[in-house]
């Protein structure tokens, strides 16, 4: 930590290593730390309708101040901006400012612009210089991180795009204040899942210190800090998919079926969320294989409890479709091979694992006895 209160991490992808600066005002840093890791260089803001309300007016004045001139290209707000069409208004606004290749697009959002910025970036002029601003809990722990971009099709979610690692990522912890807090507490499941997945110790600490992530100062830059180190991490051994990053989905093949069951409608279920039912699921499934400990599992209810998030099947509101149909989304997410499954399972806290043979009645006996209906 710096004596402004800026952590710093290093992302390591040898020639395309970046930093990640994670700290309070680092908006009205954003100009002069763009221009000395790319001097001269032009910029597209690319930012959602929300986002914009509340933070364009400070970047432009940043960029402004340190000589980067700038567009903004505002879109709107949601999931469906993930689209073709949009990806085609950042694209055609990029080329309209007459930006090359070694100019720079921002994307100033949560990750539904950092998805679609960065695909766009990875594009245009066959890629052009990246820089993320994530303005979201989520976006600043997970999406801005890791090289992941894209759109949805109607086939599914994320299934166009390209690999694209940032120049550098700016999280500033103070424009979470401006965040739904609903969506904070969403964006906080996947914080909790970095503990989980092999860091107890930071597990144990945000057992102690979440009121402090969530009200703001050091221990949210901490936590955010350390989070983007958990999954730098994961990257660095495994950049493209192959091994290891999949550990990164624990939570997620039930929550991916929890939000595919409640038809994406976010009034019911947004992603946190169905993490956070996700995660504890897994460790009640693992608990019930004898792979861990019950009390680990209701150590892991108990923290996304007292956070406010929901962590049981009966948690979301409206009817679910019965325990069949679930398998059968979740059969859907991964591919079954022989009636088996993989998952993220668990010895306990701290310690998941892939487990690559997952019997397919096990799973569904054990979402019949979860079952709320
Ligand atoms: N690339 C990856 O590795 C990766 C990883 C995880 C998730 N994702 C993607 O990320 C997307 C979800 O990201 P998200 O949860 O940030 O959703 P989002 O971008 O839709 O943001 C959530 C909402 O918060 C608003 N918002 C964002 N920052 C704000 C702020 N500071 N103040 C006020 N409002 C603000 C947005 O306008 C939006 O309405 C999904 O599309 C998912 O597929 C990508
Ligand atoms: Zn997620």
């Amino acid at each position: 930590m710096t004596n402004s209160g800026v952590v710093k991490v290093e992302v390591g992808l040898g020639d395309r290593a970046y930093d990640i600066l994670i700290g309070a005002g680092l908006i009205a840093r954003a100009g002069a730390e763009i221009a000395a890791r790319l001097p001269g260089v032009r910029a597209a803001i690319v930012t959602d309708e929300n986002v914009a309300a509340a933070h364009l007016d400070a970047l432009t004045a940043s960029l402004d101040t340190a000589g980067v001139a700038s567009t903004a290209i505002v879109m709107p707000a949601g999931e469906k901006t993930k689209s073709f069409a949009h990806l085609q208004d950042v694209v055609d606004g990029v080329l309209a400012a007459r930006l090359e290749r070694r100019d720079a697009v921002i994307a100033l959002g949560g990750g539904v612009i950092g998805d679609l910025t960065g695909f766009a970036a990875g594009i245009v002029r066959r890629g052009m210089n990246f820089v993320q601003i994530p303005t979201s809990l989520l976006a600043q722990v997970d999406s801005s991180v890791g090289g992941k971009t894209g759109i949805n099709s109607s086939h599914g979610k994320n299934l166009v795009g390209v690999f694209h690692q940032p120049k550098l990522v700016l999280a500033d912890t103070d424009v979470l204040d401006t965040l739904p807090a609903r969506e904070f507490r969403a964006g906080y499941a996947e914080v909790a899942k970095y503990g989980l997945i092999d860091r107890p110790d930071f597990f144990a600490w945000l057992e102690k210190h979440w009121q402090e992530v969530f009200s703001g100062g050091p221990a949210r830059t901490q936590a955010i800090a350390e989070s983007c180190r958990a999954k730098a991490d994961v990257v660095a051994r495994d950049e493209f998919e192959t091994g290891d990053r999949a550990l990164l989905n624990l939570g997620h093949t039930f929550g991916h079926a929890l939000e595919a069951a409640t038809n994406y409608d976010g009034a019911r279920l947004v992603h946190g969320e169905g993490v956070a039912i996700g995660m504890a699921l897994a460790h009640r499934f693992s608990a019930r294989m004898n792979l861990a400990s019950p009390d680990d599992a209701a150590r892991v209810e108990a923290h996304l409890e007292a956070v406010g998030l929901p962590w049981r099947m009966a948690d979301i509101p409206g009817e679910l479709p019965d325990a069949e149909r679930l398998l059968g989304y979740i059969a859907q997410d991964k591919k079954v091979s022989r009636g088996a499954l993989t998952f993220i399972l668990t010895r306990g806290v701290g310690r998941s694992f892939i487990a690559r043979d997952v019997p397919a009645s096990e799973v569904l006996a054990f979402l019949k006895e979860n079952h709320p209906g």
